[in-house]
């Protein structure tokens, strides 16, 4: 059989295939704007820097417990180099949320039943995880001895996530919660750094973070971009740990709660919430 060439593929390329994926962020206050970001917008987000949720079971105590483990290595590590920090960091935590909803899906296959409402949510933090990836990656590029050691953490992070995940995914998402009360900590570092010159707060932002978090292109910093990401990771803070509570609690089903929430506010608050204005649904809809 004679083999295709790269003319002829382009030409059979499916139609459905040229409806590219918009990455959507992940907090109401960057898809509602109306007008893009600027430093201060982004220092008005409230993104409850210090919370931290103390552990209380002997199932967030052992999550809580893993975390810091964690954090010794890394400290040690990468020290005061926050970029490359970052982008360590970051190849780690974008795997949680896939390995959540991977497990949820199956679940949802095998037992016949909707997953209540977690998995869009799970897929879309794995996804806001590699954007924060991407961009850091346009930022600096990591060495050869970094990229090795990224691709045996990931061997080893996935598959004990995994395994984390079937057992006890209450104590799993605990770890993500408290993961990301230390992401926190890492980027309020990393700004702190900034304000006191130790790192030039370059206005070499990536066009992809100007698009993805509607960040002003004209007044862009390394500073915004990293007010930006630090409230992502606030996001995934609060998803996490409530997460884990409604499974300690037994009640998982998120419709029942929201559809609550939303009574009597047809096309109000429910839409705002989900990220449905007339201007957002433009922005983030699918796109050609
Ligand atoms: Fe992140
Ligand atoms: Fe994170």
């Amino acid at each position: 059989m004679k083999s295709a060439s790269t003319t002829d593929l382009l030409h059979q390329i499916p139609e459905d295939l040229l409806y590219t994926h918009h990455p959507k962020p992940v907090r109401h206050e960057i898809i509602e704007s109306k007008t893009p970001l600027d430093t201060k917008a982004l220092e008005t987000i409230d993104i409850k820097a210090d919370l931290h949720r103390k552990p209380v079971t002997l199932s967030d105590k052992l999550a809580f417990f893993i975390v810091k483990l964690l954090r010794l290595p890394t400290d040690w590590f990468f020290k005061k180099k926050y970029i490359h920090r970052a982008v360590m960091l970051e190849t780690v935590a974008a795997v949680p949320g896939m390995v959540g909803a991977t497990v949820r899906h199956l679940r949802s296959l095998r037992k016949l039943q909707h997953d209540g409402g977690w998995i869009d949510h799970l897929l879309h933090e794995a996804e806001n995880e590699r954007m924060h990836l991407m961009t850091w990656m346009r930022v600096s590029q990591p060495n050869l001895w970094e990229r090795t050691l990224i691709t045996i953490v990931q061997g080893g992070f996935y598959n004990t996530f995994f395994l984390l995940y079937l057992l006890s995914p209450k104590t799993a998402h605990r770890v993500v919660g408290y993961l990301e009360e230390e992401a926190i900590v890492s980027y309020s570092s990393f700004l702190k750094e900034i304000d006191n010159g130790n790192i030039e707060n370059t206005k070499n932002v990536p066009d992809i973070a100007i698009d993805y978090w509607n960040l002003n292109k004209d007044t862009a910093t390394l500073r915004d971009l990293v007010l930006a990401i630090r409230a992502d990771e606030a996001t995934h803070r609060d998803t996490n740990h409530h997460f884990a509570d409604r499974i300690l609690l037994g009640h998982e089903d998120l419709r029942d709660d929201v559809e609550r929430i939303f009574k009597g506010d047809a096309g109000g608050k429910a839409n705002k919430m989900a990220g449905l204005t007339d201007e957002a649904a433009e922005k983030w809809k699918w796109n050609k």
